[in-house]
């Protein structure tokens, strides 16, 4: 029997029959939710779907068929590939970067070391090194890795920053009762927060940049905090930039922001998680300048680059400054400790086994070409200042920007007659309703004191005429509320 069940989960033939029906299945599946039929999402309340779930789950003792399976799965599962799928940042995946995943999955050699890694990890060199030159550094003295996410990104260049910047060994000794600290932008991702904390410089380690009404970073303030920090007995190694922010999208002015940091020596980081995917677009490539200049960035490759999560770049100006990251000892990985070898990739994340990732950027890569991510951001940029026009000229909406500067939409809807202190709880109220009825996929953040309806043109597919579809849905909840 379990030589039966082994040989059937190894079984090439059972793998070509099921993956031929799952492509047909998934193919069928993108068709119809690409046109717009169904519902965005089946929204059932967490409660009832563990019950359901775990009643299948004790009984189950194998024999559903994979086409049970996959049915079953596609059938609960959210479809990001709808057109009204108009929510958070989470990318919509390019088929073939799917296809990629799953070669990439089932061959699964793990990254950490080149010995096993292979081709893999050369292509994670050239695509960080590509990505660094689009940005306008010098690619060839630019280096990095790619990790598991934007959160881990950040938690990865921070740690180089301290290693980089501090007098001694932190990583060895510690702080030996000394304080460090980042300058932060008051929008700075939470995960810029966390990775502080992670590393032991505390609450006080993160030190608040105002921004202004947009979210921008005021970095006419640097000098004052910087200098309040001190006094204070706080010792700031590094400046986090956004680009953008994940709130309202916006872009901080990074050009004097390096100035600031040259000027004091400062490492700065960019967490261009989202938006510095920009580097790609020739139109808007302009809204971060400066990037250049930076002493590393992040960037995610799930997000508007259209692979399936995780995959973000981790990109050092002067690569040679990555390999201090990290200091460990590995016999069993690798002969010399001390060696700077670009190709053992563990050496710099903080990972290990860590998957195949660069398969699935390198395949869209040179399938379509660089023209696809350059055709993809521009077009997502340009519907969303489209979207946004149909809301600034709609009298009963109210926007947070006067002009959104990345694909990330805020706004309210406002009818006439509704007190402004009323305007949080009926957009609240009316986003749930909307969420659970399903047709439309939308989120909400806070800002200004507010809160508001948020929408990231994510889908290549979204075009102005969906988003004055979700409008007209808004409105009519709203009625539906007050009445
Ligand atoms: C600006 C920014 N930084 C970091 C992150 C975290 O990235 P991840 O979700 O890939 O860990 C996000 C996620 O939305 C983000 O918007």
């Amino acid at each position: 029997m379990t030589d039966e069940v082994l040989k059937k989960a190894y079984d090439p033939e059972f793998f070509r029959q099921s993956g031929h029906q799952l492509v047909d299945q998934l193919a069928d599946w993108l068709a119809a939710v690409q046109a717009g039929e169904g519902k965005v999402l089946r929204y059932i309340s967490p409660e009832e779907v563990y019950a359901y779930e775990q009643s299948h789950f004790s009984h189950t003792v194998g024999g559903v068929s994979p086409n049970e399976f996959f049915a079953h799965y596609l059938d609960q599962t959210i479809c990001l590939h709808h057109p009204h799928y108009i929510g958070h940042q989470t990318g919509v995946v390019s088929p073939m970067a799917a296809l990629a995943e799953l070669a990439g999955a089932l061959l699964d050699p793990g990254m950490g070391v080149y010995e096993q890694g292979n081709v893999g990890v050369v292509w994670e060199r050239l695509l960080v090194r590509a990505v660094a030159q689009r940005m306008g550094m010098n690619a060839q003295q630019a280096d990095g890795v790619l990790t598991s996410g934007g959160t881990l990104g950040n938690l990865t260049a921070l740690l180089c920053a301290r290693q980089h910047q501090l007098p001694g060994d932190a990583w060895t000794h510690g702080y030996q009762g000394r304080q460090f600290g980042f300058l932060v932008s008051e929008e700075a991702h939470y995960s810029v927060a966390k990775a502080i904390q992670a590393m032991g410089m505390g609450a006080a380690g993160i030190v608040r940049i105002p921004t202004d009404e947009t979210g921008r970073m005021r970095s006419e303030m640097l000098k004052r905090v910087h200098a309040q920090a001190q006094k204070q007995g706080i010792e700031v190694i590094g400046v986090v930039a956004n680009a953008c922010t994940t709130g309202l999208g916006t872009y901080d002015p990074l050009e004097p922001i390096a100035d600031f940091c040259e000027k004091h020596s400062l490492w700065l980081h960019v967490d261009g998680a989202h938006g510095a995917a920009v580097a790609f677009s020739d139109k808007y490539r302009s809204l971060i300048r400066g990037i250049e200049r930076a002493d590393s960035v992040v960037l995610d490759f799930h997000k508007m680059l259209m692979t399936p999560t995780l995959v973000t770049a981790v990109i050092f100006r002067r690569g040679e400054t990555s390999f201090r990251t990290f200091v460990q000892k590995a016999s069993y990985l690798w002969a010399q400790d001390e060696a700077k070898e670009w190709y053992n990739l563990a050496k710099r994340t903080w990972e290990l086994t860590k998957q195949s990732m660069s398969v699935r950027v390198m395949a869209l890569w040179k399938i379509f070409g660089p023209q696809l991510f350059e055709t993809h951001v521009t077009h997502l940029y340009d519907v969303a200042r489209q979207c946004h026009e149909l809301l600034r000229a709609a009298p009963d909406f109210e926007t947070a920007l006067d002009e959104p500067q990345s694909n990330i939409l805020c706004y309210r809807i406002k009818p006439q007659g509704v007190a402004d202190t009323q305007l949080d709880q009926l957009n609240m109220a009316v986003r749930q309703q909307l969420v659970e009825e399903g047709d439309f996929f939308i989120v909400q953040t806070r800002a200004q004191g507010k809160l508001w309806l948020r929408s990231t043109l994510i889908n290549p597919l979204t075009t102005p005429h969906h988003f004055a579809a979700l409008m007209d849905r808004l409105r009519h909840i709203a009625d539906q509320q007050r009445a």
